[in-house]
């Protein structure tokens, strides 16, 4: 064993796979390293072909040749692997075939790479300091409530404690709240935003497939009037009050059943009333990206065509192009009031804008409500102990790990990827020579094949779009965008751009959304 630590020095000075063998590495210093130690690894050689041909002759018949390799890793400790790289020199030494027993780079790498954490969230949970939240699965240890004794790592409310995470959670919106905002919020100290902007730290939206039954079945337009309204207050900051007088001058029949402009005075229940008409007005009483109530998804469920005033990125909700009329300004009244007409009055057309209902949401609104599956808290969680091991990696530990392993023109890049909504990351590889999106791509798919994966959304879903156990990629992005990034603005341009950010990023992390 006098070999190993007579090696253990160079090589992790070297930090890379032994079994490279000869001096491929790029650098002319690392050069000149080998070149010093020349002597001592022709002698190593020597030293290991004679305890190679000293086996040999042991050996009673060829088949030793063929399980040598699993003989000699039972007989070390995990710890030794690096003999392994003195046999090699001596199997080459001999012209033996390398690759049957040469530890691959992506073994290496896995090996080299798995710098431990000084944290272990499953014996020390992420703590929030908050009221107890319900939920049902987190893939990451994750506790709410109130200890004195302990220091969380996160609290509600304005920043307090230093090292404790300040977080700001709402569903409000940012035009009455306008601490919601969140360039409002950071100079206020906050370091987690939680609101309905797909922009904030963590989302808190109104959608969820548990809360929505977005699949329930179309049912027959049965009113004289087209539309319905359910607005309780006339007095919003916005034109919605305008627009709803826009569309009764230009003939749109409306329900109204809230307290502005009411003309219906019997108590129903919302969605079921919704149901008989063909158009809903979905009016919002702020204009604010993201923010997105109930009264769009209400109008979802009921089968009717939401006729919106809000959020300026509505059609990033829409739940398949073309199913959801916009009111961007007052101008807009006449032209979507004629659609309205139009479409009332041809059924086939108007079934069009219905066809999600048959045929099942588009990718991109299926990936936005997924989000959703993993309850806010349990993201909460993931964000903060996420945020905590990035730190860790900027450690000299972790700046060691070498992510890369080169063998002769080639190198193998290491890079992590988790589904979004779960905490673990597990390894995948790319090759220098195809830095692809389409092999990334494959690779990740490849990856979750083999563990079997099951989406994090499956069990939430509507069974009819639950889809079959086929496993399809919607987004591919680094780890830390937001997800309106993520989803929307977010996109690698060519494999050049792939290319570069895997080589400015050791231990690329990277997160996907699976539809
Ligand atoms: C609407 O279209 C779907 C198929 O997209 C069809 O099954 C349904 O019968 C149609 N409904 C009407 C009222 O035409
Ligand atoms: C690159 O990766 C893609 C996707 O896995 C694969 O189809 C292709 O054959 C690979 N090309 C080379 C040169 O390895």
């Amino acid at each position: 064993m006098g070999i190993v630590s007579n090696l253990r020095g160079p090589r992790t000075q070297q930090g890379l796979p032994f079994s490279d063998g000869l001096p491929s590495s790029t650098s002319t210093s690392n050069k000149k390293k080998w070149f010093n130690l020349m002597p001592l690894v022709v002698a190593l050689v020597v030293i290991a072909e004679i305890v190679f041909l000293g086996r040999l002759d042991m050996a009673k018949n060829a088949a030793f040749l063929d399980s040598w390799p699993e003989m000699f890793y039972k007989s070390h400790s995990s710890g030794e692997v690096e003999v392994a790289g003195v046999e090699n020199f001596g199997i080459q030494a001999l012209g033996g075939d390398q690759n049957s027993v040469a530890e691959s780079c992506e073994e290496w790498l896995e090996r080299e790479d798995a710098v431990v954490y000084s944290r272990d969230f499953g014996k020390d949970p992420i703590w929030v300091s908050g009221d107890q939240q319900e939920w049902k699965t987190c893939s990451l240890s994750c506790m709410f409530g109130f200890d004195p004794s302990k220091k969380p790592d996160a609290a509600f409310g304005l920043p307090e404690k230093s090292g404790v995470a300040s977080v700001l959670r709402s569903m409000e919106s940012a035009s009455y709240y306008l601490q919601n905002n969140i360039a409002m919020a950071r100079r206020r100290g906050y370091d987690i935003v939680m609101t309905t902007s797909l922009s904030s730290d963590v989302p808190v939206g109104y959608f969820s497939w548990a809360e929505y039954d977005i699949m329930a079945p179309v049912m027959p337009k049965t009113e004289t009037a087209i539309a319905a309204a359910f607005i309780s207050n006339c007095g919003a900051r916005n034109f919605r009050l305008d627009a709803l007088v826009g569309l009764e001058k230009a003939n749109i029949k409306i329900d109204s059943y809230g307290g502005c402009h009411r003309n219906r005075n019997e108590r129903v229940d919302k969605v079921e009333a919704l149901k008989r008409y063909k158009f809903s007005l979905a009016f919002e009483n702020s204009i604010e990206e993201d923010y997105v109530t109930e009264k769009f998804f209400q109008s979802l469920v009921a089968g009717t065509v939401p006729v919106v005033v809000g959020a300026p990125n509505i059609e990033d909700f829409a739940p398949s192009p073309g199913s959801v009329l916009h009111i961007k300004e007052l101008d807009d009244v006449q032209s979507v009031a004629r659609r309205m007409k139009y479409l009332s009055e041809n059924p086939d057309a108007y079934n069009q804008s219905l066809r999600w209902k048959y045929e099942g949401p588009s990718d991109s609104f299926k990936a936005l409500v997924d989000m959703a599956t993993v309850h806010s808290s349990c993201r909460l969680c993931i964000h903060l102990a996420t945020v905590i091991r990035e730190k860790e990696e900027k450690s000299s530990d972790f700046k060691k790990r070498p992510c890369k392993c080169t063998r002769g023109s080639e190198t193998v890049y290491h890079l992590y990827v988790r589904e979004r909504g779960r905490f673990e990351m597990d390894s995948i590889f790319l090759r220098s020579g195809n830095m692809t999106l389409e092999a990334l791509e494959a690779a990740v798919l490849m990856k979750f094949k083999s563990l079997k994966h099951v989406p994090v959304w499956k069990l939430e879903r509507p069974k009819s779009i639950r889809g079959g156990d086929e496993l399809k990629i919607c987004r591919i992005y680094p780890v830390g965008l937001t997800q309106r990034q993520a989803l929307f603005t977010f996109k690698f341009k060519g494999d050049g751009d792939l290319r570069l950010y895997i080589e400015n990023n050791p231990c690329a992390k990277f997160e996907v959304i699976f539809v």
